[in-house]
């Protein structure tokens, strides 16, 4: 039997306690979120031709009559934009340029798609045919283009897809006897999030927004870090005119992935200011993460000499800057005019990502020193390192303790036994240190390669059972994330991941389920919620917790049974009254192994039933391998 108390426990849950973690891993930006659907737009990849073919060209010859496109760099480059293509054709339209679009272009039937070209200095090219074509070659929609002015002038057209294709390719083809020069060649879908011009993926935000995350954590996640400092991530460069934010490789994008993507770039059309966006869009508090003078110690590990992470810790001020800053300073300005003179309520700022050990302690002090001084209301996070466990760990924990850090940041990819073994886990956490936030955290089941068959039910229930805890301890646990977040089918490098897309689709995982079910019955106070006078933590494989929503005036339950057996509770209301109805809501499988798919995106999904009380006390079956939520009104 158990009995729930509606008084009050004076511990509330913070807005905070269900937020996403975002990192530009499996092309979650460039080919997922951020909507762009031409790969290498402006000839910026190292190879600069990488994602173009010109299938039908001989070599580049002054006199003969066919087509070479090289790659020009500019004498007088716009700050990341670097190069642009420079193509010869001599009256030859069988020669064909295509861009093969992130595995594919995918375009939906009778959906409209924004092109736009930059050309310049037409010189005997009268016309070009641009198209969008199946991977037969037949055409699904085209335009004529006809440039006439020597400087760099944009050209739009809309495109309507006849059919829908996840592997189309945009082909351009030439009419004349001449050059001409190309860049930024660009084609989004026309209905994105909120309709904004070259936008995100509607689809993909959709999901995010299902979440109701009180935060949103960016970039990252190891991209932050970089393999090397001079890779790492750079807010600043990834904020102003999409055209002048400079190309980075992907942390992600060869050996240390566990599958390899050569072709994996920052174009940054999504960056820093379409992060605070998107979390103002989603009611989110937004959470930067920005590197501490370490590159990742997975990789070189490349440290910064303490005398000269100067820099560093003045990217962490500009950013506080620019995201709070009055329009009247520099970065506040860069706010102002990039459309938003309003600032975006900056509060945390995690300073390193999975960093640990002396060296990690010894810079974070620096920047804590520095920021404190001028922005003391920003709280900053901070990190004992990638372990859940150990004396590295446990050393993290001291150190933040002696530097009175508010807020640490803790990792654990394990097995679901771990998540049910460490459902007590913050019982017995100091109530006088750090607080938490569990920034990164997912049940891996044996076969971590398999991909999406590993966000399964198995995986999915014993996180439940573990939230149960973190809300049970939500008096040293704010924050908590999900991780990584999403993940394209065709080009992965990590899994599970909480929703996967391809070209045309996507769906929310088990875990998804899990991670919206909590998220949107959080509540507002903890209270109580205990068998024989003991939290209910794996005493017959169930694990229990309880809220009250003080806005909805609703007791919130959360009970999983992670055994195959169903087993029948009795739950008391003490301390105040409530209702004799409310709903049950509830996500049950007998398969372990169940996942969501694109054939199948809600198999594992929550249903909802009506619930009787008898008075003050509940009585239900909860069926095996389940999570169920109970509301009702007070
Ligand atoms: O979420 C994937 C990676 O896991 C993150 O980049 C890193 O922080 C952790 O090691």
């Amino acid at each position: 039997n158990l009995v729930v108390d509606l008084a009050d426990t004076g511990i509330k849950i913070q807005p905070t306690m269900y937020g996403i973690f975002y990192e530009d891993i499996n092309f979650a930006a460039d080919g997922g979120l951020y909507a762009e659907l031409i790969k290498n737009r402006s000839f910026e990849f190292p190879l600069p031709k990488m994602g173009w073919e010109e299938p039908h060209s001989v070599r580049y010859s002054l006199n003969e009559g066919s087509g070479f496109s090289k790659i020009t760099n500019y004498v007088d480059p716009q700050g990341g934009n670097r190069r642009y293509s420079h193509t010869v054709v001599h009256n030859d339209e069988t020669y064909e340029l295509f861009n093969n679009g992130f595995r594919g272009i995918g375009v939906k039937k009778d959906a409209q798609y924004n092109l736009s070209l930059l050309l310049a200095n037409a010189d005997g090219i009268e016309q070009l045919n641009v198209a969008l074509v199946d991977t037969l070659g037949t055409v699904l929609a085209s335009t004529e283009i006809f440039p006439d002015a020597k400087d760099w002038k944009t050209y739009e057209a809309v495109f309507v897809s006849n059919k829908t294709e996840a592997k189309a390719r945009l082909k351009i083809t030439f009419k004349g006897n001449g050059t001409i020069d190309m860049d930024m060649i660009s084609l989004f879908p026309k209905d994105t999030w909120k309709g904004r011009k070259n936008g995100l993926r509607k689809d993909l935000v959709e999901l995010l927004d299902g979440l109701n995350p009180g935060f949103l954590r960016f970039p990252g996640g190891c991209i932050v870090e970089g393999r090397t400092l001079a890779q790492r991530y750079q807010w600043q460069n990834t904020v102003g005119p999409i055209i002048e934010r400079e190309l980075l490789i992907n942390r992600w994008n060869d050996e240390f992935a566990h599958k390899p993507a050569p072709d994996y770039f920052q174009s940054f059309g999504l960056g820093f200011f379409e992060y605070f966006l998107l979390s103002e869009d989603l009611g989110a508090l937004p959470v930067p993460i920005l590197g501490c003078g370490m590159a990742c110690q997975f990789n070189t590990g490349e440290l910064v000499p303490l005398e000269n992470l100067d820099p560093y810790v003045q990217e962490a001020l500009d950013l506080i800057e620019f995201a709070n800053g009055d329009v009247n300073t520099p970065w506040g300005k860069v706010r102002k005019d990039m459309g938003h003179p309003e600032p975006f309520n900056l509060k945390y700022l995690g300073i390193g990502n999975e960093q640990w050990g002396p060296e990690y302690f010894q810079r974070y002090e620096i920047f804590a020193e520095i920021i404190g001084e001028k922005y003391p209301e920003i709280i900053l996070v901070s990190t004992p390192g990638p372990f859940s466990d150990g004396d590295m760990f446990e050393f993290g924990w001291e150190q933040m303790k002696k530097l009175n850090v508010k807020l640490a940041d803790e990792h654990y990819y394990k097995s679901p036994q771990w998540f049910l073994d460490n459902a007590d886990r913050y019982d017995s956490y100091d109530r006088n240190g750090p607080k938490v936030f569990a920034g990164e955290y997912a049940a891996h089941t044996p076969g971590v390669e398999d991909g999406p068959l590993e966000n399964n039910w198995m995986a999915a229930l014993s996180e439940a059972a573990f939230m149960t805890g973190l809300e049970r301890n939500a008096d040293v646990v704010l924050m908590t994330s999900y991780a990584p977040l999403m993940a394209h089918a065709g080009g992965w490098q990590w899994a599970p991941d909480l929703i996967w897309f391809d070209n045309l689709q996507s769906y929310g995982t088990t875990n998804y389920q899990v991670q919206k079910l909590f998220a949107n019955n959080s509540g507002t106070d903890l209270l109580s919620i205990t068998q024989d006078g003991k939290p209910l933590i794996g005493e017959q494989a169930l694990y229990a917790s309880a809220v009250k929503d003080t806005n909805l005036n609703e007791l919130i339950l959360k009970v999983v049974n992670t055994s195959n057996v169903s087993r029948n509770i009795k739950v008391k209301i003490q301390g105040g009254k409530v209702q004799t109805e409310g709903v049950a809501v509830s996500m049950a499988m007998e398969d372990l192994y169940a996942i969501n798919s694109f054939e199948e995106p809600t198999k594992v999904s929550p249903q909802e039933s009506e619930i009787k009380l008898d008075g003050e006390l509940l009585e239900a079956e909860i069926s095996g391998q389940s999570i169920t939520i109970y509301k009702i009104k007070m």
